[in-house]
């Protein structure tokens, strides 16, 4: 499965939901998330977040997130097509500590 990582937290571009053929992404206040066992592992969300914000779970030190996602992407509402991301987006994009910071 592929998830979302640290890097989409107050970014939010949702460009990866317009590519996402089965439209797995889940959307909290600050983050969205991919639900890993809707995910057909396609790969075609990694390249088109501005944020690279998505990764492979293969990649080493991501069971953090894999848990996330998969956590959140039970109680969180799906969303299927993309929307404006918040004002202050580009400030956001690429800060380091953003979990510790800002998720909720
Ligand atoms: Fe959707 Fe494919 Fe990305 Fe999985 S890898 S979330 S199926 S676009
Ligand atoms: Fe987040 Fe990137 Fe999608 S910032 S909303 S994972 S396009």
């Amino acid at each position: 499965t592929y998830v979302v990582t640290e890097d989409c937290i107050k970014c939010k571009y949702t460009d990866c939901v317009e590519v996402c053929p089965v439209d797995c992404f889940y959307e909290g206040e600050n983050m969205l998330v991919i639900n890993p066992s809707e995910c057909i592992d396609c790969g075609v969300c990694e390249p088109e977040c501005p944020a690279e914000a998505i990764l492979p779970d293969t990649e080493d030190g991501l069971e953090k997130w894999l848990e996330l996602n998969t956590k959140y992407s039970a109680e969180w509402p799906n969303i299927t097509s993309q929307k404006e991301p918040p004002e202050d987006a580009d400030d956001h994009k690429g800060e380091t500590g953003k979990f510790e910071k800002y998720f909720s």
